[in-house]
């Protein structure tokens, strides 16, 4: 299979319907359009809303991503679509449209794991990165750390035990009365406050590859409930920082410590919350002081996109392996 192939990529698996093309690892062009503001009113992703919204630009953004690409669609080898996990409303209607796409051209179809798509955003920023490296995954639905054995390799050291780091962003968000998705707005206030606010950073210290974020959220929850019956005022922006750094200094230890036990000079991160300017500067001051490789995707590939999804694609073309049409979208599948 040919290693530079142009591969149109589809996601649709939430709130954003995005298209990208790729030829090999270079990004020819890459369109989205978020229902995100929509949502924000809920507070949380509404899936009808977002079906919904996908079916009215999905045929939009493919066509604009491939004129922007200067290419033809008959040029096309293959397209690559999210079959999940995600909204099942959702996927389908990304899915159902590359599968039509991919049948008129009579090119394969490839249907991709969103989670894999989110490792793969790595090889777009950096031409020579190679496995094996470790990885830290970390998302709104994942916490995980995994060593990347090959392009199609993966076996997972440790995850976390409850809910996931971008869950707890989001849900310490709603707590703060800050919009959905929380993580940036948490971000942006710990800038303007200290990490003055003693939290338990779960299981850090301890040896495995284990995470737990329940119980800081639980801290954080009583920690405001307390201030409020109390009458006391307190920092929001401090709260902000004093959380970032209880969730994010755990994560990064424990991937520098996967690296070590395993002996990999190369590190990337991967997901929504590696957009997170502390893990990604506190990444980059560790694995400069250990002599290591960090190669961590663009802002803009680290949350939801096509390109990575299209990056996937391209993984699974050169090995060979295509979908059936008669694929089905999932809730929920494994790494
Ligand atoms: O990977 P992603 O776009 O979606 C999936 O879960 O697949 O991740 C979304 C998560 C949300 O929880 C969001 O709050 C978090 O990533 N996030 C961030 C940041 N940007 C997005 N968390 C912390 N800091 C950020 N800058
Ligand atoms: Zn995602």
């Amino acid at each position: 299979m040919k290693d530079n192939a142009l591969i149109l990529g589809i996601e649709s698996s939430c709130d954003e319907t995005a298209a990208a093309i790729i030829c090999g690892r270079k990004i020819l062009s890459e369109e989205v359009a978020s229902s995100a503001n929509i949502h924000a009113k809920f507070g949380g992703v509404v899936p009808e809303i977002a079906s919904r919204a996908h079916t009215d630009v999905v045929d939009e953004v493919v066509k604009s991503a491939i004129q922007k690409a200067g290419i033809s669609k008959g040029e096309l080898d293959a397209v690559a679509v999210t079959y999940g996990a995600g909204l099942l409303g959702a996927l389908l209607v990304g899915l159902s449209f590359a599968k039509s796409f991919a049948y008129s051209l009579s090119i394969p179809l490839i249907g991709v794991n969103h989670i894999r798509g989110h490792l793969a955003a790595a090889y777009l920023e950096d031409d020579s990165l190679k496995p094996p490296f470790v990885t830290l995954l970390a998302s709104g639905g994942h916490t995980a750390i995994l060593l990347v054995k090959s392009e199609t390799e993966y076996k997972a050291l440790g995850g976390t035990l409850d809910d996931a780091v971008g869950e707890s962003f989001d849900k310490v968000a709603r707590l703060l009365d800050l919009p959905y998705p929380g993580g940036p707005h948490i971000e942006a206030l710990a800038r303007e406050g200290k990490a003055n606010i003693p939290l338990p950073q779960m299981l850090k210290g301890e040896a495995g590859y284990r995470f737990s974020y329940s119980g800081l959220k639980t801290a954080v929850m009583n920690f405001v409930h307390t201030k409020k019956q109390k009458g006391e005022p307190f920092s929001k922006a401090d709260l902000a920082c004093s959380f970032q750094h209880a969730a994010i200094d755990v994560l990064v230890e424990k991937t520098l410590e996967a690296a070590e036990e395993f002996h990999l000079s190369t590190v990337t991160a991967a997901g929504g919350v590696a957009a997170n300017g502390y893990l990604r500067s506190l990444l980059q001051e560790k694995c400069a002081k250990r002599g290591l490789k960090l190669v961590l995707p663009a802002l803009k590939h680290c949350t939801d996109n096509a390109a990575m999804i299209a990056a996937e694609g391209s993984i699974q073309f050169r090995a060979g392996n295509f979908s059936p049409l008669s694929l089905n979208a999932e809730a929920y599948i494994p790494i």
